[in-house]
């Protein structure tokens, strides 16, 4: 597995993992337009040449929002999640970013267990943020030191 920076050729692919993993995705278009955002980092992961899971990511004065991870069921389990969050902090942290929002669905249990993992902690609650079905959102956040 290799993780690297997200170009044109990935775009597609991405956008797919996307309609599989979530009930509101993010459009072809909406990826494509993330390569022209100066603000923005995505990385993917690929595997034989495909993309098996990416993340994405924008940076606004030192601090970063999560916009999405996602990684190919047929992959789960193995780590691509935890390699690509590690990774995203390491470039973020060498642009000088020092923390990592991000929200998640309260009843989305493997991510969360993902975060903690990772040593996110709680920061707050979004109620109804979720649309499809309409549902809270946990907000969690890491630090650390550049
Ligand atoms: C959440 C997601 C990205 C995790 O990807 P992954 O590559 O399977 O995660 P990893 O293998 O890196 O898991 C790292 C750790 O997270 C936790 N974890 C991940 N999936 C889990 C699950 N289904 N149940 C419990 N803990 C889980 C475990 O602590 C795991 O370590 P372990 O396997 O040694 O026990 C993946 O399930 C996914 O794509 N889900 C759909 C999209 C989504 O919900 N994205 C989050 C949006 S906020």
């Amino acid at each position: 597995m290799n993780i690297t920076r997200m170009n044109e050729a990935h775009v597609p692919q991405v956008a797919a993992l996307e309609k599989l993993c979530f009930s509101d995705p993010w459009s072809e278009n909406s990826v494509a337009s993330e390569l022209n955002n100066p603000l923005s980092l995505w990385l993917v992961a690929e595997e034989n040449g495909a993309v098996c899971g990416y993340v994405g990511s924008q940076t606004v004065m030192g601090e970063t929002d999560m916009m999405n991870i996602a990684v190919h069921p047929d992959c789960r389990r193995r780590g691509i999640a935890c390699a690509l969050l590690g990774e995203l902090v390491n470039q973020l942290s060498e642009c000088g970013s020092h923390i990592l929002r991000l929200e998640v669905r309260e009843s989305n249990v493997p991510a969360i267990a993902l975060y903690k993992s990772m040593g996110f902690a709680q920061l707050g609650l979004r109620k109804n943020y979720y649309r499809n079905p309409k549902e809270n959102a946990l907000i969690l956040g890491k630090e650390w030191e550049i």
